[in-house]
């Protein structure tokens, strides 16, 4: 009895009470010390698995604070670069091409500063979709309309490597609460990094499909591909702002951090979904019209 009261004192809890089954004082004692013994075991079993959960839930949440700061910063940036880089360019484009300038031997040069421009231009517009304050025109719509507008635009990409494309639509799906616009901004991000993805893998049969069903209360869309996955390595840092393996000039790294951000403007929920074997699977959640807390 000692040894057992013990354990749980000291909460090791390996030992319990020998019995006698016999039903005197001492083997009703016997019991109700193994079975408290039983039962705080069991409960401090529970409370480590909630404190886990809770520690994993503080993380997510530092984790999701810091790139929502990480985003405003990235805005801010964007912003103050955006004048002097319409200045480079313009004035470059101006240079190059007044006749009356000789501009001779630089030609050359002055395209290629102008492109780099161009190209900065890009990156900076992509980064302040961040800003959440772009007019957001929310209205009830047909969930499917945003993944058929970002596939249309990735069309002829996807055309051009011969990926078969698969649609599983569920019928009648309910309609949520969105503005087309960012949604589709966040599929095209989700399907053309599948598109990059089973590109840049090793040649096997390729595949992207897109699913869309409703659960109760969501709409969940799925985007998989069979290209190369993130490894594990990565995977904390996917939705990171920046975050990239494209070589350098055909990733930004701000795909998945601006898609990340759009739905949770949206109440939603974006997370790269576990699975066996090969390639990747994104989901989006969306709550049904009406349902939005
Ligand atoms: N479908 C996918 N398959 C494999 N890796 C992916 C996929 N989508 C995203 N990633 C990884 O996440 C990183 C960040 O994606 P993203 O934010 O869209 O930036 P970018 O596409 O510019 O690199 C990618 O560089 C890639 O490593
Ligand atoms: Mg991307």
């Amino acid at each position: 009895l000692t040894q057992t009261l013990l354990g749980v004192a000291n909460a090791t809890f390996e030992t319990r009470a020998p019995r006698s089954f016999g039903g005197d004082d001492w083997d009703v004692l016997a019991f109700l010390v193994n079975s408290t013994a039983d039962e705080v075991q069991l409960l401090v079993g529970e409370l480590e698995a909630e404190r886990e959960e809770l520690q994993l839930a503080q993380g997510r949440l530092v984790q999701s604070e810091k790139l929502a700061a990480l985003g405003r910063l990235a805005a801010g940036v964007a912003h103050e670069m955006n004048q002097p880089l319409t200045v480079i360019a313009s004035l470059t484009d101006l240079v190059r091409l007044d006749p009356s300038k000789s501009v001779g031997a630089c030609e050359e040069e002055l395209a290629m500063i102008a492109e780099a421009a161009r190209q900065l231009s890009r990156i900076v517009d992509s980064i302040r979709t961040f800003g959440r304050s772009g007019r957001s025109r929310m209205g009830s719509v047909d969930p499917v309309v945003a993944v058929r507008g970002a596939a249309q635009l990735l069309a002829t990409r996807i055309q051009d490597h011969q990926i078969p494309f698969e649609w599983s639509v569920e019928e009648d799906l309910p309609e949520v609460v969105a503005d087309v616009d960012r949604l589709r901004q966040v599929f095209i991000n989700l399907i053309g990094n599948a598109v990059d993805a089973t590109i840049a893998a090793p040649y096997r049969e390729r595949r992207i499909e897109v699913a869309i069903s409703a659960s109760e209360t969501h709409v969940v869309y799925s985007i998989s591909d069979n290209g190369n996955g993130v490894s594990v390595e990565n995977l904390p840092r996917v939705f990171e702002p920046f975050f990239s393996t494209k070589p350098v000039g055909d990733g930004t790294g701000l795909g998945l951090s601006v898609a990340h951000g759009i739905i949770i403007d949206h109440g939603g929920t974006l997370q790269y979904e576990p699975r066996s074997g090969w390639g990747a699977t994104f989901s989006v959640c969306l709550p049904i019209h009406g349902l939005r807390q």
